[in-house]
């Protein structure tokens, strides 16, 4: 229901101020963006923007200035412009504000989608107090390519992985109620499909079955519009022929018919006039027209729709009735956001500063960046270490503040990230540091200097892998592999005989080799936020224990892009643990398999599964079954376990998953306890999109796996689905 003065100003807007209403533009702040009416590169700055924007030319702008630069033109629509109505305060809070909590792919190793929930809050807080009213985030595009960039940004490969962390993140960023100094609007993105971008390569095409879109990339979206998200971004990519920019299709028969989405859609930046490279409009006017009519509301960057709707409207291409629908969407959410009762309501300079780096958040960061890590191998238990052996830390990443918080950050900055050596000297560690080789780029006597201090050392600590800006957009690889140069240092050091420990820094999924793969322990540190170094050292010497899952596969070789545990069963498997066989679905060189799979991840226990238990084999149409299986540390530290309840269908009307998770539970075991857990299935858990396109499932056999991973056998049954 639309409160009347919205549609008493909509009546009283001109054609233009609706457009502007419908225009967001980067903030100038700092002269260094376009304005609504002067295109990129023409070197004008805030006052022409501050002149946008009292002139009803703009809706608002992002990753601004924070409080000041919105006070300013926050005061400026209020005082100068004929509608008065209030501006839209938007910017990329994708993990963290101030204080920076792991890359969300990081994150989502934690299994945890309530401190996902926790970290997303946090950012509001610390946004929403520096005027932020609207983060374009979580990013919820499931990524199965780990040659694209982007898959730093979103919770990996598995839907529902996928589902709980856009959910979570949403809920969190969105807070009990969006009327609020403390949250902001989510903006689950990008819709859709994008992270199946071809060969891995940011903005490519798409070709994807409707069943894959339905079962695989769409779910996270509906999840996070079900938790509460009233906006979404059109993804630059095309699906099928169709840039979702244009797919009205998507953006209005799937999203607003069928989902009953109420919100509004706003295009990536610039994705409107990028119609015209994609080679389906002729002109600015028609990629106007063709983005509008599809279903996107807002225009981000182009100005395309502060220039083209009038006339398109005037010329009847356009119904006004229609683009008055989308302005009521654009100031709905402007009420939502409490910002017609008070638009300064997030406009606080004062609180901008106090809300920053508070303690709570600060240790938010080091609990969320802790639970991020994910140990990989630990070789005659090699960690956690001893602060009593000498320590040689070998690589780009050893010291130095750069490459720690992650990318991706608008408002952070390095020098607020904790550096290794201050985390190590905290931890009352002996060690020394050496850089071996920089990123990208050998280091001239490094690997020499390298081999020197391991050999001075008991263990080496080998902190390498890729700069944050190897990830992220536009940054795809063709090789994912670590650096060559750092490669190079870690083969040298191998031949000291020192045990190695390797702590990857990757915004990715990598393929490991050589010396990098055969280190005694790996642990997998992404960009894990101003808290990183910290929470790494709590890690290697054992203050905590690790507990992290990957949630991506990495595989053996890059070759095996894009790779994914959850795969259709084909005619010829070649499991990974059987004898080759020829004419099987295998490569010639490295294993139909991931080198460590998705839910992989140690702790330092020891951890057997046995036992499984199940109610019934038959589960009934309606009913449920109960599933249990034993848990048991016999190590000697306590540790925090992840189970993982995987389902296939052996027998369905189109190919399965060969494995598809399902639930997990974490428990906490003691050095040598054993704990039950348990889960229960109903059919809703075995729903997929058959043959007649629609969601269903048929009676008959499942198997059923309690596991520590998507390739751990853990224990196994089988059960029967009745028929209804
Ligand atoms: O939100 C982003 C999007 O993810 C990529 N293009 C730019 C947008 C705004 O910064």
């Amino acid at each position: 229901q639309t409160p009347a003065f919205i549609d008493k100003l909509i009546q009283r807007m001109t054609l233009e101020e609706k457009a502007g209403q419908l225009t967001i533009m980067a903030a100038a702040w700092g002269g260094s963006h376009a304005t609504a009416l002067n295109p990129p590169g023409d070197g004008k700055g805030f006052d022409d923007q501050l002149a946008d924007a009292a002139a009803g030319r703009l809706t608002g702008v992002f990753n601004g200035g924070g409080a000041e630069m919105a006070l300013r033109m926050q005061k400026a629509v209020m005082q100068k412009s004929r509608m008065k109505i209030p501006l839209l305060f938007a910017a990329d809070v994708i993990h963290g504000f101030r204080t920076i909590f792991p890359i969300p792919l990081a994150e989502a190793s934690s299994f945890d989608p309530d401190l996902a929930m926790r970290t997303a809050r946090a950012a509001a807080f610390e946004a929403s107090g520096a005027g932020i009213d609207w983060t374009f985030a979580p990013m919820v595009d499931i990524a199965r390519d780990q040659r694209w960039g982007r898959v730093m940004e979103g919770a990996g490969e598995d839907v529902y992985l996928g589902d709980l962390f856009a959910a979570a993140r949403t809920r969190g960023f969105q807070g009990e109620s969006l009327n609020s100094d403390e949250s902001c609007l989510a903006c689950p993105k990008h819709f859709a499909a994008y992270g199946a971008v071809e060969a891995g390569l940011d903005y490519n095409h798409v070709d994807m079955s409707m069943r894959t879109l339905r079962e695989v990339y769409l779910p996270p979206f509906k999840k996070a519009f079900e938790a509460g998200a009233m906006t979404t971004m059109a993804s630059f990519n095309d699906i099928n022929g169709v840039p979702s920019t244009e797919n009205h299709w998507l953006l209005t028969e799937l999203l607003r018919d069928e989902w009953g989405f109420t919100g509004m859609v706003v295009s990536d930046y610039t994705g409107d006039q990028e119609l015209i490279a994609h080679g389906v409009a002729a002109d600015g006017k028609d990629a106007a027209r063709l983005a509008f009519l599809a279903g996107v509301d807002m225009s981000m960057q182009s100005d395309l729709y502060y220039k083209h709707l009038p006339d398109l409207v005037r010329g009847g291409a356009i119904p006004e009735e229609k683009v008055d629908m989308s302005v009521r969407r654009v100031l709905m959410i402007k009420a939502m956001l409490g910002l017609f009762d008070d638009p300064f309501l997030r406009i606080k300079p004062a609180r901008e500063k106090s809300r920053a780096f508070l303690p709570a958040n600060i240790a938010l960061s080091r609990e969320a960046a802790r639970k991020s890590i994910v140990l990989l191998k630990n070789e005659g238990d090699l960690l956690p270490l001893s602060t009593s052996k000498k320590i040689a830390v070998i690589g780009p990443f050893a010291d130095g503040k750069h490459d720690l918080i992650g990318g991706w950050v608008v408002y952070g900055t390095d020098q607020d990230a904790v550096d290794m050596p201050t985390a190590l000297r905290a931890a009352g560690a002996d060690f020394t540091v050496t850089k071996g080789s920089d990123v990208e780029k050998p280091l001239e006597g490094g690997i020499d200097a390298a081999v020197a201090a391991a050999q001075a050392a008991d263990v080496v600590v080998l902190a390498i892998g890729e700069s944050q800006n190897m990830s992220g957009e536009a940054q795809s690889r063709v090789d994912i592999v670590v650096p060559e140069p750092q490669q190079a240092v870690a083969e040298a050091v191998a031949k000291t005989g020192k045990p190695i420990v390797v702590l990857l820094k990757n915004g990715r999924g990598l393929a490991l080799k050589g010396a990098v793969r055969d280190a005694a322990a790996i642990l997998v540190t992404w960009q894990l936020g101003t808290q990183g170094s910290n929470a790494i050292a709590d890690i290697l010497f054992g203050a905590h224990g690790p507990s992290g899952r990957l949630p991506i596969s990495l595989p053996y070789a890059t070759g095996q892009e894009p790779y994914y545990y959850a795969h259709r069963s084909t005619g010829r498997p070649q499991p990974a643990d059987q004898p080759r066989e020829p004419y099987k679905a295998q490569y010639r060189t490295v294993p139909n398999a991931a080198l460590y799979p998705f839910g992989h991840g140690l702790t330092y226990g020891n951890i057997a599964y046995s036992d499984l238990t199940m109610s019934s084999a038959d589960l009934p149409w309606d009913g449920t079954i109960e599933l249990g299986a034993t848990i048991t540390n016999s190590g000697k530290r306590a540790a925090e376990e992840t189970a993982q309840l995987y389902i296939h269908d052996v027998v369905a009307n189109v190919t399965r998953p060969v494995r598809l998770l399902t639930a997990f539970q974490k428990v906490q075991l003691a050095p040598g306890e054993s704990k039950k857990v348990r889960f229960s299935i109903t059919r809703q858990d075995l729903l997929y999109i058959g043959l007649d396109m629609k969601w269903g499932v048929e009676p008959g056999a499942f198997d059923v796996w309690i596991a520590p991973s998507a390739q751990a056998e853990g224990v196994k049954g089988s059960f029967t689905l009745q028929g209804g």
